[in-house]
C-alpha cells in the first residue's frame, strides 16, 4: 500500500489514490491482449463511440502502408464531439472555458458551443463552402478558431489551421498548397500585453496566393485593419444575418474522410500537409485521451498548448470534447502581466489536469517557486508533457511544486503524424523522469540500426513503429510518393513507420526519446524545418546560400544557428546579421528567428551538392566531425 506517490531509486511509484481511481487499472494484460488482437481492442474503442452506420471491417490493409480504418462506417467527428452530449445531462456542462489575455473571459456549455457552431455551418455554406476543400484558418487562441474548426468539420469541409505565430511567407506556401478559397482569421489577438497584427499578415499572404476569394475575420483586439471590399466580411456581421441559422444537419461523412490537413516540417523542401481522417482519429484521440489522462465528467481539463499544431488539434479540440470534457483555453503568454498567471487560472476555474511542454515549465520555473506558492493549485491531480525530451531539473520541479508530489507525470511521445500518443505511462505506470515509457495498447516499438536489426539493449538507433494505429496520417495531402518515401521506404521490408527520431529502449523496456535524427528542428517544442529556415533566408536579396542547425538551448531546448554565404560584392556585418534575423521573423514567424547568423565563404557540402548540417554542429560544438569521406573537398 501506498498512501503517496514514492521513489524507489530513479522509480517513482503512483500512491493507492491514483491508481484505485484510475481508468485503466491492469496494464500488462491488456496490452497483450491489445497486441494479439489489435482489431479487436480498437473495435471495442470504437464502440464507445456513435457511428451513423458501423463499420465492415477494423483495418483494411490490402494497400500498404495506405492503411485504412473502420471502413464501411459512416460517421462525422462532430457527432461524437457535440451532437450526442446534446442527447443527455452534457448538453449543460461546461465545454470550454476561455480566457482572453487582457483578462475577459467567456464559457460555452455544449449546448452553447452547438448553436454557435451550426450558426457558423451555414455561414460557411452560404460562402459556396463545399464537403472536401479546404478551408484556411489564420486565428490566435480565441474560442472561434475551435468553432470554426468544428464548423468546417460539421459541413464535411477539411480544415488547415496554419499556426497564429506564423507569418506572411509561411501562410502563403500553406494556402497555396491547400488550394483555399476561404480564410478564416481576426484582427489580432493578444500578446504580451500588445494587439497582434493577424490581418495584416493575412493580407500580404492573400496577395502572394491569389486562390483566396473569401475572407472572414474575427473582430477581436478593434484595432484598425484593411478589409478588401466583397472580399472581407466580418465574422459578427455573418453571425448576425439570418443565414446564421442555428440549426443546420451534420454531413454524413465516411470513416476515412479527410477531417484536416495540418502542415508540419520535414527533412526537404515544403512542409507536408498531413491527412487526418474522421473516424481513426476520433477513435484515436479519444481513447488515448482517455485512458492516458484517466479523464472523468468532473474534470477540468487544460491542454495549454497552441490549437494551431497537432497537440492542440488532438488535445485541446477532438479528444476531449469527444470526451464530453470540460476545456480551458488561454489566449496569451504564460508570464504576462506576471508569472503566476497560469497558476492564478488553474485556482481560479479548479483546474485538474495540467498539459504542458517542457519549455513552458522551464521557463516558468526560472521565476522561482513564489509565484505558484502565491496560489491554491491543489485541484490538480495529473500532469502531462509533450513535445521534446523533459529534463529531470524541469521534471523534478513541475513534479514538487506544481504537483505537489502527488501527481504522476504523463510525458507523451507522438508525432503530427501519429495523431495521438505512441508511447506513453498511464496514472498506474511506474515512472522514471525522462523517458515517455512504454508503447501505449496495440503500438510496438522497436529501436533499430539502419538495417533494421534492433540494437543492443541501452544502445542509440533509430525509432520506428512496427504496426499501423487509426490516429495515423493516411498521406500527405496532394503527394504520396512523398509520404513513402518519408515514413515508409527505409524499413520496406518489414513494414515499419520510421519515426525520424533517435532513442534507446532500456533493460525495463523503458524508452528514452533522444532527439530528431533529420533535419527537423525542434525550438521552444515547436517544429521547424531547416529548409524552410533555409529558403526563408535564401529570399533576401544579399544572400545567395544558406544552412540552419539546431545547438541545444538552456530554455528552448533547441535553438536555431544560421551559415550564411553572401551574394558576391557583398560583406557581412553586424546589422546585416540583424537584418537576416528579422527577415526570417517576418517571413516565417517568430519562433523560427535565429540565434546567430555566421557570415561565411563556403559550406560543407558532399559531392551531390548536400549541405552536411552534421558538420556544421560539430564543429559548432567542438566534437569530432565524424565521416568526412562523402565531403566535397
Ligand atoms: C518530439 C508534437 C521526447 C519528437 C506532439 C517527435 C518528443 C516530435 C516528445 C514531433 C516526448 C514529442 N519526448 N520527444 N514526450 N513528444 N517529441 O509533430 O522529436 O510537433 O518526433 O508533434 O516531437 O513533433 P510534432
Amino acid at each position: 500500500m501506498r498512501k503517496k506517490g514514492t521513489f524507489e531509486g530513479d522509480v517513482y511509484y503512483p500512491s493507492n489514490d491514483v491508481i484505485n481511481q484510475a481508468n485503466v487499472r491492469e496494464f500488462d494484460k491488456l496490452y497483450q491482449m491489445s497486441i494479439e488482437n489489435r482489431d479487436g481492442f480498437w473495435a471495442e474503442q470504437a464502440n464507445e463511440l456513435e457511428w451513423y452506420k458501423k463499420w465492415d471491417k477494423v483495418l483494411d490493409d490490402s494497400k500498404k502502408p495506405f492503411y485504412k480504418w473502420f471502413t464501411g462506417a459512416k460517421t462525422n467527428i462532430v457527432q461524437n464531439a457535440i451532437d450526442r452530449h446534446l442527447k443527455t445531462w452534457r448538453r449543460n456542462k461546461i465545454a470550454i472555458i476561455w480566457e482572453g489575455e487582457p483578462g475577459d473571459f467567456r464559457t460555452f456549455s455544449y449546448h452553447a458551443l452547438n448553436r454557435e457552431v451550426c450558426k457558423f455551418s451555414n455561414v460557411l455554406k452560404s460562402m459556396g463552402v463545399r464537403k472536401g476543400e479546404i478551408v484556411t484558418i489564420y486565428m490566435p487562441q480565441i474560442p472561434e478558431l475551435v468553432i470554426a474548426m468544428l464548423a468546417c468539420a460539421k459541413i464535411g469541409a477539411a480544415h488547415s489551421v496554419v499556426y497564429g505565430g506564423f507569418s506572411v511567407e509561411a501562410l502563403a506556401e500553406r494556402i497555396e498548397d491547400a488550394n483555399s478559397k476561404v480564410l478564416i482569421t481576426a484582427d489580432g489577438g493578444f500578446r504580451r500585453g500588445k494587439p497582434t497584427n493577424l490581418k495584416g499578415i493575412a493580407n500580404e499572404a492573400i496577395k502572394r496566393s491569389p486562390t483566396i476569394e473569401v475572407c472572414i475575420c474575427v473582430k477581436r483586439t478593434g484595432e484598425e485593419c484593411f478589409m478588401e471590399n466583397d472580399r472581407d466580411f466580418w465574422y459578427h456581421d455573418l453571425m448576425g444575418l439570418p443565414i446564421a441559422n442555428a440549426k443546420c444537419d451534420t454531413e454524413v461523412m465516411d470513416a476515412e474522410d479527410m477531417l484536416f490537413i495540418l502542415y508540419t516540417s520535414g527533412t526537404t523542401g515544403r512542409p507536408k500537409g498531413q491527412v487526418h481522417t474522421h473516424g481513426g482519429y476520433g477513435v484515436f484521440t479519444s481513447t488515448t485521451h482517455r485512458m492516458v489522462f484517466d479523464i472523468k465528467d468532473d474534470d477540468r481539463w487544460w491542454c495549454a498548448a497552441d490549437p494551431g499544431w497537432i497537440t492542440g488539434h488532438s488535445y485541446i479540440v477532438y479528444g476531449p470534447l469527444i470526451n464530453g470534457t470540460t476545456i480551458m483555453m488561454y489566449e496569451g503568454a504564460p508570464n504576462h502581466p506576471y508569472p503566476n498567471r497560469w497558476w492564478q487560472m488553474i485556482e481560479k476555474y479548479g483546474i485538474t489536469v495540467l498539459y504542458t511542454s517542457p519549455t513552458a515549465i522551464r521557463g516558468l520555473m526560472r521565476f522561482g517557486d513564489a509565484w505558484p506558492a502565491r496560489h491554491d493549485i491543489s485541484s490538480l491531480r495529473l500532469l502531462g508533457s509533450v513535445g521534446e525530451p523533459i529534463n529531470p531539473e524541469a521534471w523534478k520541479w513541475y513534479y514538487k511544486v506544481i504537483g505537489n508530489e502527488k501527481c504522476p507525470i504523463m510525458d507523451t511521445w507522438w508525432q503530427t503524424e501519429t495523431g495521438g500518443f505512441m508511447i506513453t505511462p498511464l496514472p498506474i505506470t511506474p515512472l522514471k523522469p525522462g523517458s515517455a515509457t512504454k508503447p501505449f495498447f496495440g503500438n510496438e516499438v522497436a529501436v533499430v540500426d539502419d538495417k533494421g536489426k534492433e540494437v543492443a539493449t541501452g544502445e542509440e538507433g533509430i525509432l520506428v513503429i512496427k504496426n499501423p494505429w487509426p490516429g495515423m496520417a493516411r498521406t500527405i495531402y496532394g503527394d504520396e510518393k512523398l509520404f513513402v518515401d518519408t515514413y515508409w521506404k527505409d524499413f520496406k521490408k518489414q513494414g515499419w513507420y520510421k519515426t525520424g527520431d533517435s532513442a534507446r529502449i532500456d533493460k525495463d523496456g523503458y524508452v528514452w526519446v533522444i532527439g530528431r535524427i533529420d533535419d527537423v528542428i525542434k525550438v521552444s517544442g515547436y517544429r521547424l524545418g531547416t529548409a524552410e529556415i533555409e529558403s526563408a533566408l535564401v529570399s533576401h536579396p544579399d544572400v545567395s546560400e544558406a544552412a540552419a542547425i539546431a545547438l541545444p538551448h538552456e530554455l528552448k531546448g533547441n535553438a536555431i544557428h544560421s551559415y550564411v554565404i553572401l551574394i558576391a560584392g557583398k560583406a557581412g556585418s553586424k546589422e546585416l546579421a540583424e537584418e537576416l534575423k528579422t527577415h526570417v521573423a517576418n517571413e516565417m514567424g517568430p519562433i523560427a528567428k535565429p540565434e546567430d547568423v555566421i557570415f561565411t565563404d563556403s559550406l560543407p557540402k558532399t559531392r551531390s551538392g548536400k549541405i552536411m548540417r552534421r558538420v556544421l554542429k560539430a564543429r559548432a560544438l567542438g566534437q569530432d566531425e565524424g565521416d568526412l569521406s562523402t565531403l566535397e573537398d
